[in-house]
């Protein structure tokens, strides 16, 4: 069995990614409620993250070196970071209390002084590809070395519409918030390179004027 891959975002009227703030209790709700084995999430998400709702990256302390011992049904986080550039960065992700740990995916061009900063603080990471991240071989691989086939990709632009372009999505959800973005408009799908047709599954409306369609494709 192949795994599921459900892309969940929150947008604006006019379909941007950013440019606004979502209601993020109600958007980790919906995702939570999905009970993902993993979240699937771009390096430049994290660091956009980080710049977002972080002040400044807190110095590392002893913990951050150690795998939490947190619930196994919590979700993995599955971080893509072929170039290292959270390095320095990940105890931001692994101190989230409703992650289980980070996975990282790499590959034979990540540099090797990323790969040692990994292996010092006791992350898991997959190595696949040669220059570009190999998604359907890691996809193979965490099934096979966690147990992880359902992954909800809470993520940009960039790594959605990759895996979209793939044709490897089974559903969007996406959590449509009542304001125009504009000018400074980070569309989602504007990297995708031809139709894909979607079934509206789900539409539900809530108090706070959000709308949200879940598609199957
Ligand atoms: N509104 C929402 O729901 C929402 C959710 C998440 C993020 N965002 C926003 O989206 C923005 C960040 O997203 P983004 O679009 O810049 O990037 P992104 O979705 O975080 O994707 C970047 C990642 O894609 C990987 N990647 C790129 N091409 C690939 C390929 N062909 N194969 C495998 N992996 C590939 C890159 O890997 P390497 O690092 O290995 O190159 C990188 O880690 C931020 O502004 C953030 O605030 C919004």
């Amino acid at each position: 069995m192949k795994s599921e891959i459900i892309i969940h975002n929150s947008i604006s009227l006019d379909g941007s990614l950013t440019g606004f703030m979502p209601d993020m209790e109600l958007h980790y709700k919906i995702a939570g409620d999905y009970k993902p084995d993993a979240h699937l999430i771009g390096a430049d998400t994290v660091i956009a993250g980080n710049e977002m709702f972080g002040n400044g990256i807190p110095d590392e302390l002893p913990a951050d070196f150690e795998k939490p011992n947190r619930d196994p049904s919590l979700p993995w986080w599955i971080i893509t970071d072929s170039r290292g550039r959270l390095k320095g960065a990940l105890h931001t992700c692994r101190r989230y209390e409703y992650c289980r740990d980070v996975i990282l995916i790499v590959t034979e061009s990540t540099p090797a002084d990323y790969i040692e900063h990994l292996k010092e603080r006791n992350y898991s990471f997959i190595s696949i590809g040669k220059e570009k991240i190999d998604i359907v071989q890691a996809l193979r691989r965490l099934k096979e070395e966690f147990g992880i086939s359902k992954i909800l990709t809470d993520t940009g632009r960039t790594l959605g519409n990759t895996l979209l372009n793939m044709g490897i999505v089974e559903e969007i959800s996406l959590l449509i918030h009542p304001i125009i973005v504009g000018e400074k408009c980070y569309p989602i799908f504007s990297e995708i390179s031809g139709n894909i047709l979607g079934k509206l599954k789900k539409s539900e409306k809530f108090d706070n004027g959000c709308v949200w369609n879940v598609y199957t494709l």
